[in-house]
Formats: structure tokens, sequence, C-alpha cells
């Protein structure tokens, strides 16, 4: 007898009803920080932590359970075991080493890319349909890693990529004029990283292309000080990492965005970490992020922006860091 009388016969769900699962791999200050998010804007019906630490997960499980009054529903499982992420359909991998003040991204290749190997085939052994969205860095290599490891179709192994640096972007535009960071679009694209490539062409703001929204406003466009907001974004994980040691909130929301975006169908494009070739005259098996399309299926096309030839040139040089330095790894 249930604790509620029914008032009327109801029909189980119809079997397209679908009970959404995430799993994170890695319960630190990343994996944490958008298992918060995720709970908190209920995106999931069920929740697994996992980390090589056994009394992590069970420890933010226990204390994510005891806010339950607060959070919409969601089953909260932890363990060292990947049978507990069994069926799930998406596993968000921020599990691996972070970089120590004034640290590359690219300096941490070697220990995490050991760790992946581990990592990738127990998530794919539970888990054989579920979408990765791979946020350890170097997160570009690390999903071509992922992607190598798993042999799932490209559409469905996606890194967190520049979405990240693209809202450090929109932030940081939208404090120079004086905006909402929401009424701005603009995307930072290629290699998560010091050679990412800012878009120029592609910021507006509440609709406006930026370069005429400056010109109404009487703003005067200064390439300078572009440049020197692209700068700041490049430097930003460094200047977070110096006063507290890593970055976590805004990848929390970031990582929480796209996990929305792909596990309620939004069709809403992002700039990702995804297998570029092919595209703006790429050559080689890289993932950097452009902006793409994402759904239930994961990645579902590669928005055609239009870049000049100068961003062309140099997204194609984001590829070039990335691929010499998955050269050297032999898989
Ligand atoms: P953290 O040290 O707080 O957490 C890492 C967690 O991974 C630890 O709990 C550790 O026990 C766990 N772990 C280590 N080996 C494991 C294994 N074999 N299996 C399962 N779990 C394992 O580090 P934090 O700050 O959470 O950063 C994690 C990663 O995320 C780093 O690589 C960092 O660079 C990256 N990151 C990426 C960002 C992006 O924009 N793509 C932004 C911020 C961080
Ligand atoms: C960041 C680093 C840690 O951008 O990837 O926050």
């Amino acid at each position: 007898q249930s604790f509620f009388k029914p008032i009327q016969k109801t029909s189980p769900p119809s079997p397209t009803k679908r009970h959404t699962k995430i799993s994170v791999i890695g319960a630190g200050n990343v994996g944490m920080a958008i298992t918060q998010t995720v709970l908190t804007q209920g995106l999931a019906d069920e929740l697994a932590l996992v980390d090589a630490n056994p009394d992590k997960p069970r420890g933010e499980m226990l204390d994510l359970q005891h806010a339950a009054a607060f959070l919409p529903r969601t089953t909260i499982l932890a363990s060292v075991d990947y049978s507990v992420t069994s069926g799930s359909d998406l596993c968000i991998v921020t599990a691996g080493a972070r970089q120590n003040p004034g640290e590359s991204r690219l300096n941490l290749l070697q220990r995490n890319v050991a760790l992946y190997e581990k990592i990738v085939p127990q998530i794919v052994k539970y888990s054989p349909e579920t979408i990765l969205m791979i946020v350890s860095n170097p997160v570009d290599v690390l999903t071509y890693i992922a992607w190598k490891l798993s042999g799932f179709p490209s559409n469905r192994v996606i890194g967190s990529g520049t979405n990240l640096d693209s809202s450090r972007f929109r932030f940081l535009i939208a404090d120079h004029l004086d905006v909402n960071a929401q009424d701005v679009q603009a995307y930072i694209v290629g290699e998560h990283g010091d050679s990412s490539v800012a878009l120029w062409s592609s910021i507006s703001v509440g609709g406006v292309p930026v370069l005429s929204f400056l010109e109404r406003q009487q703003i005067v466009y200064e390439k300078e000080t572009l440049e020197k907001i692209h700068k700041q974004v490049v430097e930003s994980a460094y200047e977070v990492i110096s006063l507290k040691g890593y970055t976590s909130w805004a990848i929390g929301y970031s990582v929480a965005s796209l996990a929305r975006a792909i596990l309620r169908g939004q069709r809403s494009i992002h700039p990702v970490s995804v297998l570029a070739k092919g595209f703006y005259d790429i050559g080689g098996d890289v993932f950097l992020s452009l902006p793409a399309q994402l759904g239930r299926s994961g990645v579902l096309g590669v928005a055609n922006v239009h870049l000049t030839d100068e961003e062309a040139q140099k997204l194609r040089d984001s590829a070039k860091t990335i691929l010499e330095v998955q050269s050297k790894l032999g898989i």
C-alpha cells in the first residue's frame, strides 16, 4: 500500500518516456560543481558519482542527499565501481590531474591519458550507447583519446572545449559595453587553451553585430580593446588558479548548459570540441571547438559560421598545435 491513494488507475509511462541518467567521473572541484548545477537544474532522474577515492564520492552523495528537500528529486549513487554508471545517457569525465599555478593544460597530457586508458573502457562497458562529455585537460586531446578508446561515432564524443572560454568572453564584452552577458553572443573557437581564436565577426549584442553596435553607440572601436579582451580570456584560468588553486564554478555552469542542450534535445548551438577534420580546410583527426548544434544524439551538426581568412588561418594553427601534441602519443 503506497503512502498516497491513487485518485485513478494510472497506466505506466509510455515506452518513449525517458528515465534520464547522468554519470560524473571524477568527484573533485569540477565534477562536484557540475553535479551541483545539474541537480539544481533538475537535469536528470539519476546521477552517479565515480572516483578513484572511495570516500570522496560517498561523502559528496550523502551531503547532497541531505539537500534533497531543496532540490528536484534525483536519485544519487556513488562508487569506485563503474557498474554504478550502468545505462547512462550522458557520462561527464572530469577525472584527472589539474594545473598547478602557471602550468599549461598541455602539461597534464601524459598523466591524464594514462587515466583515460583505464576510465573510458569501463564507461563503455556499462553504457555502450552513452554520450561522452570530456572535461579533463587538455580537453581537446583527451576528447580525441576518448573517441579512439571508446570506438563511438564522433557525434557521441564531445569536449566542453571553448564553451567556457566563450562565456568568459561574453562576460568581458558585456562588462565593457555595460550590457547583460546573456544578450551578448560571441564565439571563441579552436583549442581550449592558449591558441584559442576569438571570432570578432560572431559578436552580437541584442542581435546587433557588435562592430555596428559600437559605431551606433559612438563607442570608439579600438581593435586593441577587443584583442585585450581575448587576451584576458586566455589568461583567465591562470589568474583564477593562482588565486583559488583551481577553476570550478564557471565550468560547472558551462557543462550543465551543455548537458541540458543534449538531454532536453534543445538543438541549440554551442562552441564545443568536435571532430573538426574537413572543416575550414583542417586535415587530420583533431578535436577542437566549433559552433556545433547539440541534441539528444549528441552533435547534430556544425554551424557553417563565416570566418575571415585571418580567423580561419588561426583555427588551422590551433589544429596544428593539437595535432603536434597528439602525434607524440602514438594512439
Ligand atoms: P580535482 O583534483 O579536484 O579532482 C580530480 C578528481 O579526479 C579527484 O577527485 C581524483 O580522485 C579523481 N581521479 C583521479 N584519478 C582517477 C581515476 N583513475 N578514476 C576516477 N577518478 C579519478 O581536480 P579538478 O579541479 O576537479 O580538475 C579536474 C580536471 O578538470 C583537470 O584536468 C582540470 O584541468 C580540468 N578542468 C577542465 C576545464 C575545462 O574547461 N575543460 C575547466 C576546469 C578544470
Ligand atoms: C579553465 C582551465 C582549468 O579554463 O581549463 O578553467
